[in-house]
């Protein structure tokens, strides 16, 4: 049967975007709409307008008043705290709207969309986790080092007006990671999200609202990366920019900064790699570990798969298998059918580009094991790749250097520990790694050796407690616990004379 996900759109009720400035909803200036098209079936689902340069500037000087002369930076912390409170209510009240939102924009199937990782009950733990951090946000006392009788102390400020912008595979998630710190330190700030994930953005901005967020203090101006987010990144009056996405634009943005010296946080992609020895708890779990991550949920659309699965050649033939099994259990169809498994990539562009990497994998030699094509029939109509395994996959490979997005994992041998450390950092990526196996000096020895943001020893998760972000080109600066109050503030020494 064809899929069309226009029966939840119109359930949803969806209604035109608007951009929201200053606490009001506005149209455009430009009179511009995005039609928001889902992969599923690339079937047109929504409109919303686009933000102008214009739009952008009166977003940017809106946040800019509400820093310098606007309640929020001064506000006390229990105010404050209770409007991040009163949103964390809202997220788990509103949370099964929002994970359908989320299937809207980018089709991760609902079983995925409500998991917790992924939800909109994570987002609510990453405001409460920051919503705790209000009161606890202080300075120091220094002792006088020398001489003169006078007192050294630190403040801890917040940064001023940011810029966020956030990618389509996590826009919930990634709107929390973003705003709840930003917020809970006592910035303003202009979000750009995805122009391929706004809807449940618009959504989650509608809570801010009634939050009781005061105006100017969160705006919103969907569109496009080039045009609206050019005019964001650029404007002078931006003091932080937090981006989370691809390096090129990660690359670009450090670029522009440069001219204000803007504050700039990172989040942008990997190629991490998992390290498979023959002590792993369980060679099948390891295997299917590692085929899931780049099948299941977003087929391998997440900055932080395992895409290179490094495995000791004495488990080499059964790990292969085990993979290949797994793709089996990959189900293709309805993103709101709770029975489907596996995503779309997420527009022809990005489609076309993983079919690119899968022909090159084929051309530099690799063991093409299954997959490599796309689903016909009904499917055809949408963006789905078949889950991809290769063999015997050289770490020199364009295959296991460039990030690729989609349902690809490159297996690749190796013989000892030191060799699977080395090819594992052999990457300009450092943001995820993962080390099986039972013997407990390995696995600190090896999580000590790898340079990746993240190791997960057997398992991985994300928290909203624990520092994320990347090494190497995968990033600058940490998202979660202390990191993102420090990502989010600036340091000041304030010297008192007591004589
Ligand atoms: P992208 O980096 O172009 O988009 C991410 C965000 O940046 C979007 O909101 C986009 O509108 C915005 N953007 C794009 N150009 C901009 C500019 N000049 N100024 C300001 N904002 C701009 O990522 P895209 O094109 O969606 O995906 C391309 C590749 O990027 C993927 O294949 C993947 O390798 C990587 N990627 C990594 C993500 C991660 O989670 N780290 C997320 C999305 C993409
Ligand atoms: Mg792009």
């Amino acid at each position: 049967m064809a899929i069309s996900v226009l029966p939840k759109r119109d359930e949803l009720k969806v209604v035109d975007g608007r951009l929201f400035i200053d606490g009001k909803w506005v149209d455009s200036s430009g009179g511009e709409m995005w039609t928001h098209v889902n992969p599923a079936a690339n079937e047109e689902v929504g409109r919303f307008a686009i933000a102008t340069a214009g739009d952008v500037d009166r977003a940017v000087k809106a946040a800019r008043r509400a820093f310098d002369e606007g309640p929020w930076p001064a506000m006390k912390a229990r105010e404050r705290k209770a409007i991040l409170q009163h949103l964390v209510g809202l997220l788990y009240q509103h949370k099964d709207e929002l994970n359908e939102l989320q299937v809207l924009d980018n089709a991760l199937p609902i079983s995925f969309s409500s998991m917790y990782q992924l939800s909109a009950e994570i987002a609510a733990d990453v405001f409460d986790h920051h919503a705790g951090w209000i009161d606890k946000i202080t300075g120091d006392t220094i002792p006088p080092y020398t001489g003169a009788d006078i007192q050294a102390l630190t403040f801890r400020e917040p940064v001023g007006v940011v810029a966020a912008i956030i990618p389509w595979n996590a826009p919930i998630f990634l709107f929390a990671q973003k705003v709840a710190p930003a917020l809970a330190t006592g910035c303003t700030m202009v979000m750009k999200p995805s122009e391929f994930a706004t809807l449940s953005v618009l959504r989650l901005t509608e809570l801010l609202e009634e939050a009781g967020l005061p105006p100017g203090v969160f705006n919103l101006v969907p569109g496009p990366g080039p045009t609206t987010g050019e005019a964001l990144i650029t404007h002078e009056l931006i003091d932080k920019i937090t981006f989370t996405g691809s390096r090129a634009v990660g690359q670009h943005i450090l670029e522009v900064s440069g001219k204000g010296i803007k504050r700039v946080s990172l989040e942008l992609g990997g190629k991490s790699a998992s390290l498979n020895f023959a002590d792993a708890p369980s060679i099948d779990m390891a295997a299917m570990m590692a085929m899931g991550m780049v099948s299941m949920g977003l087929s391998g659309q997440g900055c932080v798969c395992q895409t290179r699965a490094l495995v000791e050649s004495s488990i080499y033939d059964d790990f292969i298998n085990a993979a290949q099994g797994l793709t089996g259990m990959v189900t293709f169809g309805d993103p709101f059918d709770p029975e489907v498994t596996s995503g779309p990539i997420i527009n022809p562009r990005q489609l076309e580009k993983v079919m690119g990497y899968i022909e090159s994998g084929k051309e530099q030699g690799a063991r093409l094991v299954t997959g490599g094509d796309r689903p016909a029939g009904d499917l055809a109509a949408g963006n789905f790749v078949n889950p991809t395994l290769f063999a015997d996959v050289d770490n020199q490979m364009k295959i296991a250097r460039e990030e690729i997005f989609g349902p690809v994992l490159s297996a690749i041998p190796f013989t000892d520990e030191d060799e699977a450390i080395r090819i594992a950092n052999d990457s300009p990526y450092g943001l995820g790694a993962g080390v099986f196996t039972t013997d407990i000096k390995r696995a600190f020895r090896v999580s000590k050796a790898l340079r990746a943001g993240t190791v997960g020893v057997n398992d991985y998760s994300i928290m909203p407690n624990t520092p994320f972000g990347g090494y190497k080109q995968s990033g600058l600066g940490r998202e979660g616990g202390f990191g993102s109050i420090e990502a989010f503030t600036e340091l000041k020494t304030v010297f008192i004379g007591l004589s």
